[in-house]
């Protein structure tokens, strides 16, 4: 029978994963079904039972569920505990299982495919919800220097703090005390340019030779990137890549075998 799989969101309507997922199970030879189910913002576990009941075996979760799908699982694997944020669920019959491949989605697309090595670098994460949560401990075990994390709310930025810096250099706090000091690799982890918004940084912060990092992607590049061109940043990248890597991985838990992601991205950004 014809396994059932879905990404659940709130937006999902841009989502390529429907596409990536398909490719994937051609690939591989995998007879599966992949959707995309658009939940209320008050309804996601509500749209997840009703999922399960039809036979569905595995989702990904995307914005802005990652914590509420953290707390529905009943089993976690260490890289979800760690990040505290679930972007993907496994159905069994009496369980369900919740891992976070967000960490080394980035971590493999920014080092494997950008050649971008994190080692002794200073990284300015940008957000400090279920996205940026889920990368800080696949990063800070690549060695960087320093990582900063800025966001709006504040205490969310130090709550990140404490939970992380038992782990290495981390800190968290405004976006106003970035003011005068500079980052190789500026991820935003916000959704801002979901909504065409650009977080409140202060003017400098990309270093020589910076790479500027958008979690998110769309046909055109986001506000953020743009503002890094124009801003010193010397290369940027969205988060195409991410998507494809963590999708993949994602894939491997559902399936126990890897896709091929190398010839996909150019295929994707064509549309
Ligand atoms: P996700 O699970 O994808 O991280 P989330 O938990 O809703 O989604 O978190 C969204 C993040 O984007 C938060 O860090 C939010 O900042 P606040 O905690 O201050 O709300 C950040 N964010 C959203 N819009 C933003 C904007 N226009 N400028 C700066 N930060 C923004």
């Amino acid at each position: 029978m014809t396994d059932l799989y879905a990404v659940i969101g709130n937006p999902v309507a841009q989502t390529k994963s429907p596409r990536i997922h398909a490719e994937f199970a051609r690939q591989l030879k995998q007879d599966l079904r992949y959707e995309a189910i658009l939940a209320p913002h008050d309804g996601f576990a509500a749209a997840v039972a009703v999922f399960r009941a039809a036979g569905g075996k595995g989702l990904n979760v995307t914005l802005p569920f990652k914590l509420e799908a953290f707390a529905l699982a009943t089993e976690r694997s260490d890289r979800a505990e760690q990040a505290g944020a679930v972007n993907t669920l496994k159905f069994d019959d009496a369980t369900i299982l919740g891992d976070n491949t967000d960490g080394a989605g980035l971590v493999g697309d920014i080092q494997d495919r950008l050649r971008y090595a994190i080692r002794g670098k200073r990284v300015l994460i940008m957000g400090a919800g279920g996205a940026a949560r889920g990368v800080v401990l696949p990063l800070l075990r690549c060695e960087p220097a320093s990582i900063a994390i800025a966001n709006r709310t504040v205490e969310k930025a130090l709550a990140l703090e404490r939970r992380f810096a038992p782990f290495g250099p981390v800190e968290g706090g405004a976006y106003a005390r970035l003011s005068g000091r500079q980052f190789d690799l500026v991820i935003n982890a916000t959704s801002a340019s979901l909504s065409g918004e650009l977080p409140p940084l202060p003017p400098g912060v990309f270093a020589p030779g910076a790479l500027a990092y958008d979690m998110v992607y769309g046909s055109e590049l986001t506000r953020f990137l743009a503002y890094a061109q124009d801003n010193g940043a010397e290369q940027v990248a969205d988060g195409l890549g991410m998507l494809l890597a963590q999708a993949a991985e994602s894939f491997f838990l559902w399936r126990g075998v890897r896709p091929d992601t190398a010839p996909m991205i150019e295929l994707l950004r064509r549309g």
